[in-house]
């Protein structure tokens, strides 16, 4: 038998620039979605969550938009791209939250991935299995994703940041402080990314794109956006001046300037908030209580909408920015938000048990 160890992730900077083929800098952090499997003739898996079992076969393998669609999907992604594999039974769980905006759905495809990759010596490269991960996401279960997340949880390394470029895939890593903790606060809102919103922002990054005659955003500068018509003009200036910030954030964290990269950190937010409109006024309450409380910086991490809020701080201050925010949180929107101190950790590991 096999145990899987599938980590989720936070994206430090660099937000909505993937699909953009701009720069990210993601970390696999230390909340995981754990799978036990072994080979079988059909596919039939447990899931600890939603307790229930989902079985299908392999000749017919179709959406049914349940959360099963992630582990279908590999299997799909696997046969449209040659490979020969057989069945699983497995048993999903671990305490990566699901919805959370910490790319539990990712988690979950290469979790099945590496087991198939490890049980039927598949042989695929990391980087292989981000692309298919991406390509069962934006193909079979139809969210159009770009590759931040599954390049996060296969190439995750303990203590340490991934500058990726997301055109070239190149990717260099840079060592987190040991002294700064990584915050991450859900506040209650779940996030649907397969909603209009993201496929939206993304089809107008694309047009924008096309009318500029440019293949990524990495080539546009900001007064090549006058032409364009506003929205674009808004929307794609946010993606050139959040490139920008990534390659400062890269360069501060190189030289361990902590409080540089903090401060762009939560520039990215209150740019992503008034330019990319896709913040909400709980994530928005985060990253100011945050930074009022002392944080280093603070804001939204993946798509936005509701979902998860980042922040790193200095070690003595973390409890009490946690308690702080978490109790005017509560009395300000009657809700109970979920925080985690979480670490740079490995992403995706298969042993078997
Ligand atoms: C989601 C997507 C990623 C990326 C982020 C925004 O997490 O899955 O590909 O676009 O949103 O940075």
């Amino acid at each position: 038998m096999y145990r899987v160890d599938s980590s989720g992730r936070v994206n430090l900077i660099g937000e909505h620039t993937d699909y953009a083929l701009g720069y990210v800098m993601p970390m696999a952090i230390n909340l995981y979605t754990v799978l036990h499997a072994q080979e079988d003739e059909k596919a039939r898996v447990y899931s600890q969550i939603f307790r229930e079992v989902k079985e299908f076969d392999l000749d017919k393998i179709q959406r049914a938009g349940d959360w099963a669609d992630y582990v279908r999907g590999i299997f799909w992604a696997l046969k449209e791209e040659g490979h020969d594999v057989g069945g699983m039974k497995g048993i999903l769980g671990g305490d990566l939250p699901i919805g959370s905006g910490l790319s539990s759905s990712a988690s979950l495809e290469l979790a099945v991935l590496a087991f198939l990759n490890e049980a039927y010596e598949l042989n695929l490269l990391p980087i292989e299995m981000a692309l298919l991960a991406q390509k069962a996401e934006n193909e079979f279960v139809g969210v159009p994703c770009g590759i931040l997340d599954q390049f996060a949880i296969v190439h995750g390394k303990r203590g340490h940041v991934i500058f990726l470029d997301t055109d070239t895939l190149r990717h260099e890593y840079i060592g987190f402080p040991s002294d700064v903790r990584v915050l991450v606060f859900y506040t209650g809102v779940k996030r649907e990314i397969s909603g209009s919103a993201y496929a939206e922002r993304r089809k107008v990054a694309e047009e924008a794109l096309r009318l500029l005659g440019k293949r990524t955003s990495k080539e546009v500068e900001e007064e090549d956006l006058r032409s364009l018509p506003s929205l674009y003009r808004r929307f794609f200036g946010y993606i050139v001046r959040e490139n920008r910030r990534v390659l400062e954030a890269r360069d501060a964290l190189r030289s361990g300037d902590v409080r540089a990269f903090g401060e762009l950190m939560t520039a990215s937010h209150w740019d992503l908030a008034r330019n990319y409109d896709v913040s909400s006024e709980e994530l928005d309450f985060f990253v100011r209580k945050a930074a009022e409380l002392g944080a280093y910086g603070a804001k939204l991490t993946g798509a936005g909408f509701g979902g998860s809020a980042v922040a790193i701080v200095p070690e003595e201050l973390a409890l009490d920015i946690a308690m702080r925010v978490t109790d005017e949180y509560v009395r300000h929107f009657n809700w109970e938000p979920d925080y985690h101190l979480v670490s740079p950790s490995d992403g995706v590991s298969v042993r078997r048990v």
